[in-house]
């Protein structure tokens, strides 16, 4: 089983628009360094794995990539592929997509890889890649635990406590890097080349935090349901 640490996957499709709505985009400075880095122009071949209605693919399509995405959830998938008829659209996890072999040079998984069965999946990128390919994994976590504590930020960590202690969902925190770093290089298919946290500001409106965290109400409450 993949771990889990975060809500039923299934959910953010069910509210397909109101997460797109929510859903925060990444900041300037990640799309800058993939560029300085080396891994991300024009021209780069990319497959996104757990796409979603596409955060991570706009603007690696606007930076001149070829994108193809790996999407489970048919609503999001949707979005993204209205959104960016360029992109090459699979309806289908990470765990089942067939990918043919050495046909791009860069995967890239936003905020999806808790989702993923690692065993399965990262074999499956190693041979997709072309040799000297690259993998980039990361994850917006809320909250930054050296700022100050406001009522607000206390009551969105009870919510994502509860969220996190749900049963079966076990694996590294959204701010354990370290862990996550050995997790994806344990198997010898991938060697770190780069980790870097960022830390950033966005500021959402009410409708945007509540559109943010609907989907995991959702979620707790069927949990229950008979
Ligand atoms: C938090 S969303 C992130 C979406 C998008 N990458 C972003 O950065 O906003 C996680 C996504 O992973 C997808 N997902 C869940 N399990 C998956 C799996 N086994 N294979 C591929 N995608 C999966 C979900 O459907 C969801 O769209």
């Amino acid at each position: 089983m993949p771990d889990r640490t975060g809500p039923d996957p299934r959910h953010s499709n069910a509210h397909a628009a109101v997460y797109d709505r929510g859903r925060p985009p990444y900041p300037q400075v990640l799309w800058d360094r993939l560029g300085e880095l080396g891994v991300l122009s024009a021209g780069t071949r990319v497959v996104e794995l757990g796409a979603g209605s596409g955060q991570a693919t706009g603007p690696m399509v606007s930076a001149g990539a070829t994108v193809t995405a790996v999407e489970p959830g048919p609503a999001l998938a949707a979005l993204l592929q209205e959104r960016w008829p360029e992109v090459t659209v699979h309806v289908g996890t990470a765990e089942a997509v067939e990918l043919p072999d050495a046909a791009f040079d860069l995967a890239v998984v936003a905020t999806a890889v808790h989702w993923f069965d690692l065993p399965v999946v990262l074999p499956k990128l190693h041979r997709t890649l072309v040799l000297g390919g690259h993998l980039a994994v990361w994850r917006t976590a809320f909250g930054n635990p050296a700022a100050p504590v406001t009522a607000f930020r206390e009551r969105v960590s009870q919510i994502v406590a509860r969220r996190t202690q749900a049963p079966g969902r076990a694996g590294p925190g959204e701010t354990d890097t370290a862990s996550w770093v050995r997790r994806l290089t344990a198997s010898g298919h991938f060697v770190t080349a780069h980790v870097e946290e960022f830390a950033w500001t966005i500021e959402l409106t009410t409708a945007q935090v509540r559109d943010l965290f609907t989907p995991l109400i959702v979620m707790r409450r069927s949990a229950g349901a008979r």
